[in-house]
């Protein structure tokens, strides 16, 4: 069966079909697939029936396995370092998985390190009949949607990211007992391998612009966190068991919406690294 590649709104997204990702795509059918994720940003491969060591494998095809998160111990199962289950089933009261509960603000993987996830993976195993949805903003056009005088204000800036594994808002911020993280990154973004400038900030981890005075860094950062999640450049994607996403990072942020916390949600999550010296 031949790959289609199907757009799947104006912001970004595409799905992608013909492809049983059981077995790894090679040749014609995988440069078509590394075209439309740098194309269109995050894909969806639905109707998949994938292990974890099939997920784990895909992955291996854009590049290093790399996660803070360590697996919970599974029984019967190839889990190994680097999957996470994004779940709010609990065994014994405690959560099998992480980000268990309710929703969740928008940020881009790994921003909060010096090495950024390059990309993330997930795959619905159970989903809620209502809500759990996860959106997708476009940083490309965020940043190409900006004035001129603003893009001469911002270029050469930096961004101080910071982090609690786990933490879903910013008022998580001043939880005790987790570990902060902290980063610091080119607020315009040029991407690795298109060469195209991203909006690199988000509401859950970006905490300040280096080097401004606090009233206007304040400012600045508050004006640019609203333009990353105008509604024009977000795709909310409502899932189906047996979906296999993978989205961009450095191009993309990603967001959850809240969900009955009676009903079940289970996704396997994996990332992809990217090298440090790739990352500016
Ligand atoms: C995540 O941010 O990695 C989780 C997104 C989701 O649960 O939809």
């Amino acid at each position: 069966m031949a790959v289609t590649v199907t757009p799947l709104s104006g912001a970004l997204g595409a799905r992608i079909e013909g492809l049983n990702l059981r077995h790894l795509p090679h040749g014609d059918d995988l440069a078509a697939l590394r075209r439309a994720f740098l194309d269109y940003q995050m894909v969806v491969f639905p109707g998949q029936k994938i292990s974890a060591g099939d997920q784990i494998a895909f992955c291996e095809l854009f590049g290093a396995a790399d996660s803070d998160y360590k697996a919970p111990p599974q029984e019967n199962d190839d889990y190994r370092k680097g999957v996470m289950l994004v779940s709010n089933v609990r065994k014994n009261g405690v959560p099998i998985g992480n980000l268990p509960d309710g929703d969740m603000q928008f940020h881009s993987d790994g921003a909060h390190r010096d090495s950024p996830y390059l990309a993330t993976t997930l795959y619905a195993i159970r989903v809620p009949s209502e809500g759990g949805d996860t959106l997708f903003a476009n940083l490309y056009a965020a940043y190409d949607a900006l004035d001129d005088a603003t893009k001469a204000r911002i270029e050469g800036l930096r961004v101080h990211n910071a982090y609690i594994l786990d933490a879903t808002s910013r008022d998580e911020e001043a939880r005790e007992g987790g570990t902060l993280r902290e980063a610091e990154h080119p607020l315009v973004r040029r991407h690795s391998e298109t060469g195209r400038k991203a909006l690199y900030v988000n509401r859950l981890m970006s905490r300040y612009i280096v080097g401004l005075d606090e009233a206007e860094r304040a400012r600045l950062l508050d004006e640019l966190i609203d333009q990353v999640e105008r509604p024009e450049f977000i795709y909310a994607h409502k899932w189906t068991e047996g979906d296999f996403l993978m989205w961009d990072n450095r191009c993309v942020n990603h967001a959850r919406t809240d969900f009955p916390a009676e009903e079940t949600r289970l996704l396997r999550r994996y990332t992809i690294s990217e090298a440090v010296s790739a990352a500016a």
